[in-house]
């Protein structure tokens, strides 16, 4: 950002200040907060099939469906109905604080050849311009102030990893896969003069590499270590940053490089730093090592799969219980660096629906009871307030007709979002089990001072709770819920404990208490990566109203802006790695640390390195360490890898594309590790090679004996 759209922005920030605070007490959602969402609710919109506020921009032909009974075509929804739909109220009163919609970017006009089309927004033609069904450019500008002007941010889906459904051998099967910047031709699937796609056939999920390098079904793979390709999506981001997004839901994470993506975070945090999560599905009991490293180091969170199936298991299959959903709580705080910053669900477009027709709402209603009081960023799928059913896409993504703001779901959820914006032990507290069974799970949310006890029975039984103990103080408390749920009112003795009292069947309750810390706590950072030079932003509570100071490791670091809930601070140029971040304030109190933020050595191009030549035995893999930190350092703990070699290079050639700090001198060796780790480098002096200022570049050499 320059200078003047700096000055800009405090200007505009410190009018935004000056009349939110000076009229209003409560805590509330900042959208000028763009990397803090731990305290928001996003509700996720499937934008043609949210509400149709203008019937002039629908498609005609044999695309549309004007009475959505075809589900694969295109129903009318727009940009404009959601902003009907936030003037009316309905959004505002649901209490929702973050918007993702569609991705907003102009699709494929073509039917496939299976009846489908591009009605989701995942079929990408033009990402620099709009769908013309959900609106144009004006739409969009409208979309987002009026959002903004209610306290909402809008988050877009991105979809970096292809562009839509092609065939190798049959030009006229969909569009061709073709891509346009901005109207000019880049290339289609079957002329491909700039080598801007993939051509290795279709992934059979075999392997992580497989799933990467191959198309995902019938889509049209990018080679995203292509200059052409890499410049035009990370210029098409900054675009649609610059109309004023809030957030990036990065479609399909998993089947992209690493390194390529860690690159467009950094380019993106340099630009304008908002919050991106990405998906990676994982199914039922599926826990991955790698999408925790992914969400761990490649700068964006992740859709929170792990916590989607387990409440999924425990209250609408039955098929575990809270025990087990209390393991996935507990193992997952320690898998994310930071689990905060995971986006939670009960259900999305790629799953049945958690409502189902045979059974009560009852089961939706206390999940979402529980979604809204867990740590994470919960997102609440669209239609789940009026209990909309459907089993699989596109059943699962059926309009919108019904508005009532009445159901419980409705009501559950406009309680428990303003819960999260006015107790921070929502969005920032640690998670304690209080008590526990098959049944009954009380959990317990603690940010300082500030406390949020949760009860839930999901049994049709009654039960007495003895012997709870809790951090909330002696006192009286009614349920959050005002009974919604079937809740109950407690009173807290002197020594904590909860005097016995009946957890109904079916029932959840929720109890809070709130008062701010007077020494500082830091409940989140963001983004946890950057270089110098870029602004991250610190939240919590207790900072003083009076500046103090920030250390970055062992660094004072340049302050932006302070206030006792939140410091801006900007990137030094200091030994590139892992650094804590701890507040001070004026009168001398020291935060708690916030660990392993990553300083990065500079601005990130990604690199694909080859090594050719390097013979291994069953169960050793070779990975690259080098002199730069993102290269670990010459730490083989820290060496990346496993490296690939199946698909674009084939043993016993190894290759990974790796995101490292652009225009500089590296130097790199390559390493063989066996299953138990031992480690054997290879021999001769270290390989070097000059990164390039911009764009992606190669660099292959031979395994040393
Ligand atoms: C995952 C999306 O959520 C899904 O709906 C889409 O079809 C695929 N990625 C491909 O874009
Ligand atoms: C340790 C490795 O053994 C060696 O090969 C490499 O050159 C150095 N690290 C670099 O400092
Ligand atoms: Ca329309």
């Amino acid at each position: 950002m320059n200078k003047r759209r700096l000055l800009m922005k405090s200007i505009a920030l410190s009018l935004f200040l000056f009349f939110t605070f000076s009229f209003s007490t409560a805590a509330q959602s900042d959208v000028s907060n763009k990397v803090d969402y731990s305290r928001d609710v996003i509700y996720q919109i499937v934008t043609d099939r949210f509400y149709d506020g203008d019937s002039t921009n629908n498609p005609s032909g044999n695309i549309y469906s004007s009475d959505c009974s075809n589900l694969h075509k295109y129903c009318g929804g727009d940009w404009q109905g959601i902003i009907d739909k936030i003037d009316d109220g309905y959004l505002t009163g649901l209490g929702i604080t973050a918007l993702w919609i569609s991705q907003p970017v102009e699709n494929v006009y073509a039917l496939h050849p299976s009846g489908y089309t591009s009605y989701h927004g995942y079929w990408a033609r033009d990402y620099k311009k709009t769908n013309p069904y959900y609106g144009d450019f004006n739409d969009f500008d409208r979309l987002i102030e009026t959002a903004h002007a209610n306290n909402i941010k809008v988050i877009v889906d991105f979809t970096p990893n292809h562009s839509s459904p092609a065939l190798e051998t049959d030009p006229s099967y969909a569009e061709n896969g073709a891509i346009y910047d901005n109207g000019t031709l880049l290339g289609s699937y079957s002329n491909d003069p700039l080598n801007i796609f993939h051509h290795n056939g279709g992934t059979d999920f075999s392997s992580y590499e497989d799933s990467i390098y191959r198309n995902l079904y019938d889509l049209a793979d990018y080679n995203l270590h292509n200059d052409t390709m890499d410049q035009y999506l990370k210029d098409s981001i900054k675009l649609w940053l610059d109309k004023g997004i809030d957030g990036i839901r990065v479609d399909a994470v998993k089947h992209m490089p690493e390194g390529w993506q860690t690159s467009l975070m950094s380019e993106i945090y340099a630009y304008e730093p908002v919050f991106t999560f990405g998906e990676w599905f994982l199914g039922s009991g599926e826990i991955d090592p790698q999408n925790h490293h992914f969400a761990n180091e490649s700068g964006m969170s992740l859709l929170d799969f792990q916590f989607g199936q387990s409440i999924r298991d425990v209250l609408k299959d039955g098929s575990s219980d809270w025990y087990d959903f209390h393991e996935m709580i507990d193992s997952s705080a320690v898998d994310y660096n930071e689990v905060i910053d995971q986006v939670t669900f009960i259900d999305n477009h790629d799953m049945s629906r958690f409502s189902e027709e045979a059974s009560s709402n009852r089961h939706t209603d206390i999940a979402l009871a529980v979604l809204l009081t867990s740590r994470g960023v919960p997102t609440i799928y669209y239609g789940t307030e009026q209990y909309l059913t459907g089993d699989s896409d596109p059943d699962n993504r059926k309009p919108l007709t019904n508005f009532d703001t009445s159901t419980n779901a409705y009501q559950i959820t406009s309680q428990l979002t303003s819960l999260r914006q006015s107790n921070p032990a929502l969005g920032y507290g640690d998670t304690n089990e209080r008590w526990i069974n098959s049944d009954v799970y009380i959990y317990e949310r603690k940010f300082g001072n500030n406390v949020v006890v949760t009860a839930v029975n999901r049994g049709h039984e009654s039960y007495n709770i003895t012997n709870l103990n809790t951090s909330l103080p002696e006192g009286g408390y009614n349920d959050e819920l005002n009974t919604l749920l079937d809740g109950a009112n407690i009173t807290v003795s002197s020594n904590s404990s909860v005097d016995s009292f009946n957890l109904s069947p079916r029932a959840v309750s929720v109890w809070q208490y709130t008062e701010s810390s007077t020494t500082p706590l830091i409940g989140h950072v963001g983004p946890m990566v950057g270089k110098a030079g870029n602004t991250v932003t610190i939240n919590g509570e207790g900072f003083g109203t009076e500046e103090g100071t920030v250390q970055l490791g062992s660094s004072t670091v340049e302050i932006q802006s302070w206030s006792d809930t939140e410091i801006e601070i900007l990137l030094p140029n200091i030994n590139p790695g892992k650094h804590d971040i701890t507040v001070n304030t004026a009168n001398n109190n020291s935060s708690n640390s916030y660990n392993d933020f990553e300083l990065l050595t500079g601005k990130q191009i990604t690199m694909r390195f080859v090594v050719n030549n390097a013979f291994t035995t069953l169960g050793s893999n070779v990975y690259i360490v080098g002199n730069v930190s993102e290269l670990g350092n010459w730490n083989p703990d820290e060496a990346i890898g496993p490296m690939f070699n199946q698909v674009v290079y084939e043993y016993p050639s190894w290759y990974y594309d790796i995101s490292v700090p652009a225009n500089e001198s590296i130097e790199f060796k390559f390493i063989k590790k066996d299953a138990v780790g031992n480690v054997e480098w290879e021999s001769g002096i270290n390989h070097s090679v000059t990164t390039p200022h911009d764009g992606t570049d190669t660099v292959i050499v031979d395994w040393q004996q």
